[in-house]
């Protein structure tokens, strides 16, 4: 019996939402990515944890780093990976999901990644009865992108805490501000409910405009003055404007829009010193962000998009294979991730 994610029985064995992860089920996770980053700094990056096991990166939508990231994981787990890029596949002649979805069942694969624009649609190909892989979900409208949420909270505990000392330890008590298009963004929906989980108190900063109806009844806090809630802040997440998703005006220019919400240097600088600014990528510098601020030491996208290759290899290893682990404690789990990747020297020694 799958048992993980624990929080929504009609999900176990898929990741749909990060609202459906326990506080153990996160902090196993972000265990696991920890073993899972250790191997990046080995010359030769792969486990055989998933050899013979198929994945199918379904993408729907445009997406660079996402897509890269899972597919380097499902390689580092040596799983075979089929990628599938709506553009140039039959869904342009009009082929529905379910057809498409069980096209892949009948080539027997073991999980989906999926990316749609259509919030719900990874949550439909998982509890429909289509296929019997493993959903992951890898954003869906702007509904849910779990993985990004899980990132984030891997690189805020290790760069506030410690990649050692943050093992089996949440975010408790730490102040976790989102600033932006909270109106469109899958990314701060994710978070709100992970950071909440972890035990973090957010706090969302966006125009009146940008954020969605009943964003009262979140487990966060809202607030229209980012210069009062910047020093109260140990990590500050910038969100991109989604203009594609767009279908109105929804403040006045730009340049109003960057002079009110924008971070710049003299902002960044009423952040407490240990406090780092994050963003989940595509950055829009001059926008939401300078690109002072966007290089500067403690800004942490690049590290961001090398810790999303450690979750989502924790998330598959979790899901496919190491599920039957699932149930036991969170050490059992890293437990198994520190033997897999002992084999792992072993096997590429015979590999070679
Ligand atoms: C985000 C997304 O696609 O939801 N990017 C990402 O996954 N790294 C955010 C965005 O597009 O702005």
């Amino acid at each position: 019996m799958p048992l993980f994610p624990g929080g929504n029985p009609r999900t176990s064995g898929h990741l749909i939402s990060a609202a459906d992860l326990t506080r153990d089920d996160a902090v196993r996770i972000l265990d696991t990515a920890e073993e899972m980053a250790r191997l990046a700094d080995r010359p030769i990056k792969k486990l055989p944890a998933l050899r013979g096991r198929t994945i199918v990166n379904l993408f729907f939508e445009d997406s660079t780093r996402t897509r890269i990231s899972f597919e380097a994981a499902e390689k580092r787990l040596s799983a075979d990976v089929i990628n599938f890029a709506a553009k140039g596949s039959s869904v342009s002649k009009g082929e529905s999901l379910k057809d498409t979805a069980q096209t892949l069942e009948a080539m027997g694969v073991d999980a989906v990644v999926i990316r749609h624009g259509a919030s719900g649609a990874p949550y439909r190909l998982a509890t429909s009865g289509w296929i019997d892989a493993a959903v992951v979900n890898a954003g869906d409208g702007t509904h849910q992108h779990p993985t990004q949420a899980l990132l984030d909270a891997f690189t805020m505990r290790r760069r506030l805490i410690g990649p050692d000392a943050g093992l089996g330890r949440d975010l408790a008590g730490r102040r976790i501000t989102i600033v932006g298009d909270i109106l469109h963004s899958r990314v701060a929906r994710s978070n709100v409910d992970l950071l909440n989980t972890l035990g973090a108190q957010v706090t969302l900063v966006a125009p009146p405009t940008l954020l969605p109806v009943g964003v009262e009844g979140w487990p966060c806090e809202v607030s229209y003055d980012l210069d009062a809630v910047l020093p109260k802040s140990d990590a500050v997440m910038m969100l991109r404007v989604q203009r594609e998703r767009m279908n109105a005006a929804f403040f006045p220019t730009e340049r109003e829009y960057s002079r009110r919400y924008g971070l710049d240097v003299q902002r960044m600088e009423r952040m407490p010193e240990h406090a780092v600014v994050m963003h989940p990528g595509p950055m829009v510098r001059g926008m939401e962000i300078t690109a002072e601020v966007a290089d500067s030491g403690r800004c942490t996208v690049t590290e961001q998009v090398a810790n999303g290759v450690s979750i989502r290899m924790a998330v598959l290893y979790l899901l496919l294979g190491g599920s039957e682990h699932a149930g036991g404690s969170g050490n059992t789990a890293t437990g198994t991730a520190e033997t897999a990747a002992t084999t792992g020297t072993a096997a590429r020694t015979e590999e070679k």
